[in-house]
């Protein structure tokens, strides 16, 4: 019997079906199923002999989607129903019991809770992977010197191993909102049935500690018309996305003729097919060109939540396609990061040279100054003269005269030897001392600290 005079029309059904995406959530519905019917067998609700037949029925059911032998049919609106339909076909009658005491409004969000879970755990070994990475990089590259930058112009010198290590950190905090992501997730909504609970005294705990679930959902109302772990998912993925994006950028500027700092493994780019000279960083282009893509998923789900009424309203279904397009996007991104940086090379030569620009010490000479009693400000204008004086004579800082520095300070010109010293490029480095900073004790502290972030699980 149906309560319908008339068939859906086809083009309802396309907008409405959630087949075509949702089917990968089978592994969580199957799950979720079996611990259901176990838990309504314990408390009585089925007879043992009932819960056995489901139980095979299920099992013979995910064999076929497991291997691809699932025909589904053009009525399946979404996968819940599919299963269940299979269910009853393979089983008889007695499938149609799996459902005692459950809402497709309480099994699609834990099926989705249980899949965030999972992305968030696989997003969580992603990111580490990727730290890992850079640790042994930054090793590696310990005290190579290259430019830092500001506005894309050279300011200070830094060590190789103190600008990988940025990253390292940017990705730790990466890991923490997963971290986060999951906790949100480890509540069991199964149980609140379409929104007010159900009609059997079930054990929802016991359900919970089967499939992993730290807690149940207090609220049944809220359990089936909350998606934010899904929001929390979806903005731990956009932050880390942004951070690739910033770390792709970097690959692609040093990657190029003009900086000539590394060069990106051929397995990770590809040529032209016009200029066969060319290597081009694909990968490391669509690093940064993925981001917009996830911080997009989160917006645009955002946009579905927001005004909402309770409970559970067919909006909700779009929550799945933002998150799987997320996760696999987030993961590719993921694994292409760490390719490349496992295996880019730098050129120790070319960096070198870039920070050896001596006017990248302006700030040195300043607080050369600030350290003989100037005030900064005074100092900064000092500086600047002698950076003015060099610059429209072709010369260099550390070619101008004692005289040329005394028009600008006697103070300075007193300490000539201390303002030639201050022009040597290990000490630009090496006079960053400051707890954080690029001097070669900081950034070994700062290694070691690195060490144990990697391997200490991560908090929320
Ligand atoms: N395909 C639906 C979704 O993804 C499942 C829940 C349907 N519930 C309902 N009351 N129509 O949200």
């Amino acid at each position: 019997m149906s309560r319908f005079r008339e068939p859906q029309h086809p083009d309802f059904r396309r907008l409405n079906s959630s087949i075509g995406f949702d089917r990968r959530l089978w592994p969580q519905d199957v799950a979720q199923s079996r611990a259901h019917v176990r838990m309504l067998a314990d408390r009585g609700i089925l007879s043992a002999e009932d819960r056995d037949a489901v139980l095979a029925g299920l099992e013979a059911v995910a064999s076929e989607l497991e291997d691809g032998r699932f025909a589904f049919r053009e009525d399946d609106e979404d996968i819940h129903m599919a299963i269940e339909r299979r269910l009853i076909e393979i089983a008889g009658p007695v499938g149609g019991k799996l459902h005692t005491a459950r809402s497709r409004n309480d099994q699609v969000v834990t099926d989705l809770a249980m899949y965030t879970r999972e992305r968030s755990v696989a997003a969580r070994e992603a990111i580490s992977r990727l730290m890992r990475e850079l640790l042994a990089r930054a090793e590696d590259h310990i005290d190579w010197p290259l430019p830092g930058y500001t506005h894309l112009q050279r300011a200070q010198p830094v060590y190789l191993a103190h600008h990988l290590l940025a990253y390292f950190w940017m990705l730790a905090r990466d890991r923490s909102r997963f971290a986060f992501a999951e906790r949100e997730a480890g509540r069991l909504p199964l149980g609140s049935g379409a929104l007010a609970g159900v009609n059997f005294d079930t054990d929802r705990l016991q359900v919970a500690r089967e499939l992993g679930f730290a807690f149940v959902a207090p609220n049944s109302i809220d359990a089936v018309a909350g998606r934010d772990f899904i929001l929390d998912y979806l903005g731990a993925a956009a932050t880390c996305s942004t951070h690739l994006s910033r770390l792709g950028a970097e690959l692609v500027l040093w990657s190029s003729a003009e900086f000539g700092f590394c060069e990106l493994p051929d397995s990770w780019s590809s040529g032209s097919s016009i200029m066969p000279q060319k290597k081009n960083p694909d990968a490391a282009e669509l690093l940064r060109a993925k981001a917009p893509r996830v911080v997009g998923h989160l917006a645009a789900f955002h946009g579905v939540m927001h005004g909402l009424p309770l409970t559970y309203n067919k909006d909700l279904q779009e929550d799945k396609e933002h998150l799987f397009d997320a996760a696999d996007t987030l993961e590719l991104s993921l694994a292409a990061a760490t390719g490349m940086v496992a295996r880019v090379s730098f050129n120790r030569e070319r960096m070198r040279e870039a920070a050896s620009d001596e006017l990248i010490a302006a700030t040195d000479l300043a607080d050369l100054l600030v350290r003989l009693g100037t005030p900064f400000r005074e100092a900064h204008g000092v500086v600047a003269g002698l950076v003015r004086k060099a610059i429209d004579s072709g010369r260099k800082l550390s070619q101008l005269t004692p005289e040329e520095l005394a028009e600008q300070s006697p103070t300075l010109a007193e300490h000539d030897p201390e303002y030639r010293e201050v022009l040597s490029q290990s000490s630009w480095l090496e006079s960053k001392v400051s707890e954080g900073g690029t001097s070669l004790a900081r950034v070994g502290q700062q290694l070691a600290l690195a060490k144990t972030v990697l391997d200490e699980a991560p908090s929320a």
